[in-house]
């Protein structure tokens, strides 16, 4: 098999890069390990920054996402059980977000690939690049029986966090920076009416969040111990844990329901530099992760493809690598930004176990210095907001 670009993975940051690239008359193969109903039951985050939403928009991928999406203009921070503020984005940076769940997004996805006839190989095993330092790389698998060689021009590694991508570039060239948080979110999905703001509270007792999907459905999350295992949480125990962490007033609009989802993950911080080797360019989880605190996890991989196919249009168009030369630099600058982001807003909400009461009063003394000062407001309004993409 030839293609231009080969994708490696068919989560959102493989199958919009396949769309985007389309769009600009470039050919890919993505190929992705799992199947396509696998891929479509991960439940994960859904809050779209605007530049999200003008990239889907401006692809033509955003029709049931506008139909079904809910915009709003900010979050809500409630802490010690008294006292909450508004960070107004729309306000502060005229930027709105939308609430659309990462499985429509990929169902929008996968329905414009199967529109166009896009190539997507799923089920693809043992993907491996090769001679991605040279001038002719090419990718193998195994695809229905078969032992299967594709070549390309250029290969993105879009496999996310425990793919093959970044694996197969030599530890010598990239430094990775990690950091591990000491505890994890429990999430569930109900069909419920949502609070109206995505709100994210500080409380002695731990972290927690409501947030939403549509009218008629909503994604709760609460910090829990990493050693917490989903047999310990009956629907019961959460409502109760999470009602106790909201101010009363707030915890008496929740409406409770049976979980419809539920799960446990760690949280983390993770980037990798850079994000090339040779023809080989990382995108999304392949590359980075953040806490989910921010919400910044795929619309960071919006921005990454977003560069990657800029780059790759300006290189087949007039032969010119210098966007692709500068993708790694151009691309980790957003990255650290929503990584920094999300590092403080996960210190700021969450109850470490070494946390003592004086850390307690201090993040409640930085929460209370948030909810007087505008310029505080504008600062952070700013950051959750997300960056704005820089020009070619
Ligand atoms: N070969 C082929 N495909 C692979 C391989 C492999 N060796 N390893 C992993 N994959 C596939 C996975 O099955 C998955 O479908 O790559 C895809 C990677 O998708 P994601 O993990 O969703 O990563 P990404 O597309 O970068 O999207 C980032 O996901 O974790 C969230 O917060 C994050 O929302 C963000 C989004
Ligand atoms: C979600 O809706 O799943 C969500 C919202 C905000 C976050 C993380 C996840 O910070």
């Amino acid at each position: 098999m030839k293609t231009q670009v080969a994708i490696i993975g068919g989560g959102p940051a493989g199958l919009l890069l396949a769309e985007l690239l389309h769009r600009h008359g470039i050919s890919s193969v993505v190929l992705e390990r799992q199947t396509r109903e696998h891929v479509l039951s991960r439940i994960r985050a859904g809050i779209l920054e605007q530049t999200t939403v003008d990239v889907l928009r401006e692809a033509g991928l955003a029709t049931r996402m506008d139909a079904e999406g809910h915009e709003h203009d900010g979050m809500r921070i409630a802490w010690a059980g008294r006292d909450d503020f508004f960070i107004d984005c729309a306000k502060y940076q005229g930027k709105r977000f939308m609430a659309y769940g990462q499985v429509q997004i990929q169902e929008d996805l996968f329905a414009a690939a199967d529109a166009r006839g896009a190539t997507v190989l799923t089920e693809a095993l043992d993907v491996t690049p090769h001679e991605m330092t040279g001038e002719r790389p090419f990718v193998t698998f195994h695809h229905n029986g078969d032992d299967v060689r594709l070549d390309c021009d250029y290969i993105a590694g879009c496999d996310g966090f425990h793919g093959v991508s970044r694996k197969s570039i030599p530890a010598t060239v990239l430094r990775e920076f990690e950091k591990a948080y000491p505890f994890g979110w429990l999430g569930i999905l109900s069909r419920t009416p949502p609070l109206t703001d995505v709100t994210y509270v500080n409380h002695p007792r731990g972290f927690a969040l409501a947030s939403q999907r549509t009218a008629m459905l909503s994604r709760y999350y609460i910090q829990v111990p990493l050693e917490d295992r989903i047999e310990d949480w009956s629907d019961d125990r959460f409502w109760g844990e999470l009602t106790r962490r909201f101010p009363p007033e707030m915890a008496r609009r929740i409406v409770t329901g049976p979980s419809i989802e539920k799960s446990i993950a760690p949280l983390r911080s993770f980037v990798v530099e850079p994000m090339r080797h040779g023809r080989l360019f990382l995108c999304g989880d392949a590359a980075h992760i953040v806490p989910p605190t921010g919400a910044k996890g795929i619309n960071l991989a919006v921005s990454d493809v977003y560069y990657l196919s800029r780059a790759l249009a300006a290189f087949y168009r007039d032969g010119s690598a210098s966007l692709l030369d500068g993708y790694s630099a151009m691309a980790l600058r957003r990255v650290w930004s929503s990584e920094r982001t999300s590092w403080y807003l996960t210190n700021l909400l969450h109850r470490f176990p070494t946390s003592s009461e004086f850390d307690q009063r201090a993040q409640e003394s930085e929460l209370d210095y948030l909810k007087g000062s505008v310029h505080a407001q504008a600062a952070l309004a700013e950051q959750y907001a997300g960056m704005p993409f820089e020009s070619a």
